[in-house]
């Protein structure tokens, strides 16, 4: 059995069509998805039937799984592959102004995620669980396809500076209270170059998120303006896909080179993705991201 892909968009992600994720091991199927992922962005798989250890089995062959919570689990407790979702544990949806709805709010911002983290994220694999009747489609813009339409005087205004990254930054455009939560000051800024050089085809993208705050040589309100500026250029229409998202559906993209942005769905319906993210190695083009001191 042979597979097949159509277009997302004109400008990034493809469909990818025949392929079962659960039979993809490192011989079969992977190579051929990891040369998709690095030319389109974004992978759209319909139909899946994953179990958590079959999606655990697919996240590892990109790479490191991220564990953000490893330092808040006792011993002995197991890693659970994550959930985004409004469904707490008594089966109830949480409520709009809900800090746990807020921080899922947070995510209505573009971002790309991990920024924030030592080591940031190469890939988040999401699949769908429980899907709402309207809204709460998650949508991709492509960084790259972006970044080769932008207009120089543009480009030139970012081109080898850092930007600085700080998770908290995010959550405090949607609430003072959700920044404050211990959760979100785990770690320290950090500072990325602004354009990811993918190394295996050489194609630029800009690095940016809802967790920037800073980019180096402006100062902190020159950089805000700047911020919004180049994210507004990156999700222009002609730059974003929009998934309406299915029961069994697994869309997965490439972090160094699309932000994403969740949207809003009425809250009283549950709705929930399964999400693991695996990190980039130095093989991804991590070392070139750092700054000289
Ligand atoms: C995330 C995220 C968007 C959504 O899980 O990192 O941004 O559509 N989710 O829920
Ligand atoms: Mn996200």
């Amino acid at each position: 059995m042979t597979f097949r892909t159509t277009p997302l968009t004109d400008s990034f992600g493809v469909e990818v069509i025949g392929v079962d994720l659960a039979e993809v091991s490192a011989g079969h199927r992977f190579p051929e998805i990891r040369a998709l992922f690095e030319d389109h962005s974004a992978l759209l798989f319909r139909g899946q039937d994953l179990s958590d250890a079959q999606h655990m089995a697919l996240a590892q062959r990109f790479g490191p799984i991220e564990d953000r919570k490893a330092d808040e689990r006792k011993p002995g407790e197991a890693f659970e592959v994550p959930r985004v979702s409004n469904v707490q544990a008594d089966g109830s949806t949480s409520a709009e102004m809900d800090l746990h709805t807020l921080n899922l709010k947070a995510n209505f911002l573009w971002h790309s995620d991990s920024t924030f983290l030592p080591v940031p994220a190469l890939v988040n694999i999401l699949i769908g669980r429980v899907v709402t009747t309207t809204g709460g489609a998650t949508e991709l813009a492509s960084t790259r396809a972006a970044w080769a339409a932008m207009p120089e005087t543009l480009k030139a205004r970012i081109r080898g500076r850092g930007i600085w990254h700080r998770y908290s930054h995010s959550r405090a455009k949607i609430s003072p209270e959700l920044a404050q939560l211990p959760m979100f000051n785990k770690w320290p800024d950090t500072c990325w170059n602004a354009l990811w050089t993918n190394p295996v085809n050489g194609r630029e993208a800009l690095y940016i998120a809802s967790h920037a705050f800073r980019v180096d040589g402006y100062d902190a309100a020159e950089s805000e303006a700047l911020l919004a500026e180049l994210t507004e250029f990156c999700t222009q229409p002609e730059f974003v896909y929009s998934h309406r998202w299915q029961v069994g559906d697994v869309l997965l993209w490439d972090q160094r080179a699309a932000m994403h942005r969740g949207t809003p769905w009425p809250y009283e319906e549950p709705r929930t993705l399964s999400s693991l993210c695996c990190s980039v190695t130095e093989a991804d083009g991590l070392d070139a991201m750092r700054m000289p001191a």
